[in-house]
């Protein structure tokens, strides 16, 4: 997502203008742990992003008719870190999350907001045959929330605003009366337009990440985001920060996942897929050269 920084610079200013015995309360209970890497890098945005990230196989077919067909699709990189991956399936990824304390230097400069990406990664936009970059196209984000709507639509992403079930977290935890599902976790968007949601997750937790690799799921999450080609966001994923290990260690995921259209050309639910919950820290450098990326 690009902030402006001439936002960026009133946000601080207003920050720093405002009446210090006025401390801004947290309008709501976030269920995330803070920013740990707020003050690290003082000269870029970070932030936390918790949630879920689900690799739906899909055919080739599909994925050839969805990304622009001037980008190629650098099959081999993706079968070599995916080996198990079905033949004639590609890796499409739905990644539901909250982006909660992202700021410069310690100081918050949006709201948090929730988010579903449904996005192609292994793309070839510089035509190198070895760069890999994320194609996403459509941004299901939370609709009040200004400034991650005109910071993604800035690289030219089809937001589409939407409230989320649970609101204001990356998930919740579900209550069955007759199977009780240990842990099971679910998010479901919902745009204007529609009374039943968009897109739905659930997900039982797995004794262990699997069949697909963490690695899978740091490198997905570490190809730079494009959508019409003329800027790319680098979002730097950290799997190593306090909000990933121990007790807070990723954990892996089975579930179900549905999309309505035109999300994907069809509605389409998909049974089973594997992924993982996990909060992790990122680093974001704004409306880059996609040239200046080559080589990830
Ligand atoms: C979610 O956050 C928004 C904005 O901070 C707030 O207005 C709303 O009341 C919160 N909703 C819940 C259920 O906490
Ligand atoms: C991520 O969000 C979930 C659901 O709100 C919460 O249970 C979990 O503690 C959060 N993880 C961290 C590291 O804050
Ligand atoms: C970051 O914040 C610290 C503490 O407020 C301040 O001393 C430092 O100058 C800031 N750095 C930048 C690059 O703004
Ligand atoms: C969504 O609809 C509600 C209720 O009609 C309206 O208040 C809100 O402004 C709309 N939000 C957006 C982002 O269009
Ligand atoms: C992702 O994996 C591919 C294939 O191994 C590799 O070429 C690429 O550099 C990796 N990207 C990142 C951002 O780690
Ligand atoms: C965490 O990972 C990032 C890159 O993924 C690396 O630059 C950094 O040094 C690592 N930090 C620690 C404490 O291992």
């Amino acid at each position: 997502m690009h902030l402006v920084s001439a936002n960026v610079a009133c946000l601080i200013c207003s920050v720093a203008l405002a009446v210090p015995t006025t401390s801004p309360s947290p309008p709501t209970k976030v269920d995330s742990l803070p920013n740990p890497i707020g003050t690290l890098y003082p000269n870029s945005v970070t932030g936390t992003i918790n949630g879920t990230i689900a690799v739906v196989p899909i055919p080739y077919a599909l994925a050839r008719e969805i990304i622009p067909s001037q980008y190629g699709i650098l099959k081999k990189a993706y079968k070599f870190a995916l080996p198990g991956l079905p033949h004639n399936m590609y890796p499409l990824i739905v990644r539901s999350i909250l982006d909660h304390d992202v700021g410069i230097n310690g100081t918050q400069l949006i709201p948090d907001f929730q988010s579903v990406h449904i996005f192609y990664p292994f793309v070839d936009l510089l035509g190198d045959g070895y760069s890999s970059f994320v194609y996403g196209k459509y941004l299901i984000l939370t609709g009040t929330n200004t400034a991650a709507i005109e910071g993604s639509e800035a690289y030219g992403q089809i937001v589409i605003p939407s409230t989320f079930k649970p609101e204001n977290n990356s998930y919740a935890f579900s209550h069955h009366h007759h199977s009780p599902k240990k842990g099971e976790v679910f998010l479901n968007a919902y745009s204007n337009e529609s009374d039943s949601a968009v897109v739905k997750t659930k997900f039982t937790p797995l004794p262990s990440v699997g069949p697909w690799p963490l690695d899978f799921y740091v490198n997905v999450t570490n190809q730079p985001i494009f959508a019409d080609g003329v800027k790319c966001d680098q979002q730097i994923t950290l799997f190593n920060t306090t909000l990933s290990k121990g007790a807070y260690a990723p954990v892996g995921l089975k579930g179900d996942i549905s999309i309505s259209a035109p999300y994907l050309p069809s509605d389409s639910t998909f049974k089973n897929v594997f992924g993982l919950k996990v909060d992790v820290a990122f680093i974001e450098n704004n409306f880059l050269e996609c040239q200046s990326l080559q080589g990830l």
